[in-house]
């Protein structure tokens, strides 16, 4: 079955919003944070340029050549063992299994835009308190907002890639931006702009071990939306004759830029008002209100502003963590997107409810094994484990695997002069820093 097509702008955007999501505006800021700022978000930024251009660049062109679900892909442009290297394309599994926890999140997103128009916690010690209430004790609550999520999800991928996806994405990017840009100004006027500026650029490499690298290279590859295939099923809806290199580089700064800004905005606003940057997963949802309440009128409507804006982007991205394994369904059982997306929907709707669980206090010790909770362990399982393993297939079988005339084909052309830094880089330095990923959360490589 074809693909529908997006238009080449209309890729771009929905590109960068798979790219943009809770990870630039949830995760960035609060790992930043744990690993002590400046030398993190440099090892971070030249992985990002390094390792995540070159996948970014191998993943779009495995779907611009392939154009249709994963598993065909992989199996249709590998020359040789096709039945094996079909199951590469398994891969786009893992997005099924992100969306088990990311619309939990988003959940928490939508509530938290109640929360902040209605009743802003007056002390980080009272947002403790909602947050943690919220997460051990409202089941109801968060199976509301949960079923929010995946509404506004499963309907948008079933309205297709032209009329749902390209149009959502479309709609929500341009606001994010200006939420985003309007609260950048209005921190560029704080006197503590500079010490985050020092925070997030000055850097302290004391503080950087094996383990704050490997969390770089694995944060590079969640924030770029590579390994799970949605940039792959999005790229085999690019229009022929569309610019893979010029895509990529879009997407990388958008995405880079957008968690630069965010990073910038939370931290100026935290420092201002005393509050701890090493706040872990609850830094928005708790230091950060605090502050905003702090911050008066404005804080309220900054507030208000900010959760949609998280919100947006963690729809955008939720769409394409859906859309793979949707292609996959309608490629290989011939349903219609509408019952494609409903099953994948149910899927992730279910283990959600489970993930839910297993922080809530009376069920969480039936959920938990090895110390992490079933929610923890979808999100360690699927950002340290399998997207670096699924970038570090995709590096070998562009860089070793498909015949190099059919890589040349395509991006000869577009990568000019920089084709052999790049094909040197999917085939040496990818697979080694990904390796490198690996052994470390073994245990056997640290420092
Ligand atoms: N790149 C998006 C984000 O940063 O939130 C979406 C995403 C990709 C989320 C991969 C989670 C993930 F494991």
């Amino acid at each position: 079955m074809k693909i529908a097509q997006f238009s080449r702008f209309g890729f771009m955007i929905s590109a960068v919003g798979a790219a943009v999501g809770l990870g630039n505006i949830w995760k960035f800021p609060y790992i930043t944070g744990k690993y002590g700022g400046g030398a993190f978000v440099l090892v971070y930024l030249i992985t990002v340029m390094l390792v995540g251009f070159s996948v970014m660049i191998a993943e779009m062109l495995i779907g611009y050549l392939g154009r249709r679900d994963c598993n065909t892909n992989f199996e249709h442009l590998a020359p040789r063992h096709k039945g094996l290297w079909k199951h590469a394309g398994w891969m786009a599994v893992t997005s099924t299994l992100v969306m088990m926890y990311y619309s939990v999140v988003i959940g928490w997103i939508l509530n938290y835009i109640v929360v902040a128009s209605t009743r802003l916690p007056a002390s980080i010690a009272e947002a403790e308190v909602t947050f943690n209430t919220m997460l051990t004790q409202g089941v109801g609550t968060q199976i509301f907002y949960h079923t929010l999520a995946f509404l506004i999800t499963t309907i948008v991928v079933a309205k297709g890639i032209k009329g749902g996806i390209e149009k959502f994405n479309m709609i929500l990017m341009p606001l994010l931006i200006a939420i985003l840009a309007i609260m950048f100004a209005y921190a560029m006027t704080m006197s503590s702009f500079s010490h985050a500026a020092s925070y997030m650029f000055a850097a302290d490499w004391s503080k950087l071990n094996s383990e704050a690298f490997a969390v770089a290279v694995g944060h590079a590859f969640f924030t770029l939306s590579l390994g799970y295939g949605s940039i792959m099923i999005y790229s085999a809806s690019l229009p022929k004759g569309g610019n893979i290199v010029h895509s990529t580089l879009f997407v990388i700064a958008g995405d880079t830029l957008i968690a630069l800004m965010a990073g910038m905005v939370l931290f100026t606003f935290l420092f201002q008002y005393g509050a701890e940057p090493a706040k872990g997963p609850g830094l928005v949802f708790i230091s950060l209100p605090a502050v905003f309440y702090a911050m008066g009128a404005i804080g309220s409507i900054f507030a208000v502003l900010f959760f949609f804006a998280l919100a947006f982007a963690g729809l955008t991205s939720a769409v394409s963590l859906v859309e793979p394994m949707v292609q996959y369904l309608i490629d290989k059982f011939d349903m219609t997107r509408l019952k494609a997306a409903i099953v994948i929907g149910l899927i992730f709707y279910l283990f959600g409810i489970v993930a839910i669980l297993s922080q809530i206090e009376w069920s969480a010790p039936y959920l938990t094994w090895g110390g992490k909770n079933f929610f923890d362990w979808m999100d360690y399982l699927t950002s340290s484990v399998l997207l670096p393993v699924a970038g570090f297939i995709m590096a070998i079988f562009v860089g070793f695997v498909i015949e190099k005339e059919r890589v040349t084909s395509v991006l000869k052309s577009q990568l000019g002069w920089s084709f052999p830094l790049w094909y040197f880089s999917i085939r040496y330095i990818a697979p080694i820093a990904l390796i490198f990923v690996m052994l470390n959360l073994m245990g056997i490589i640290t420092f």
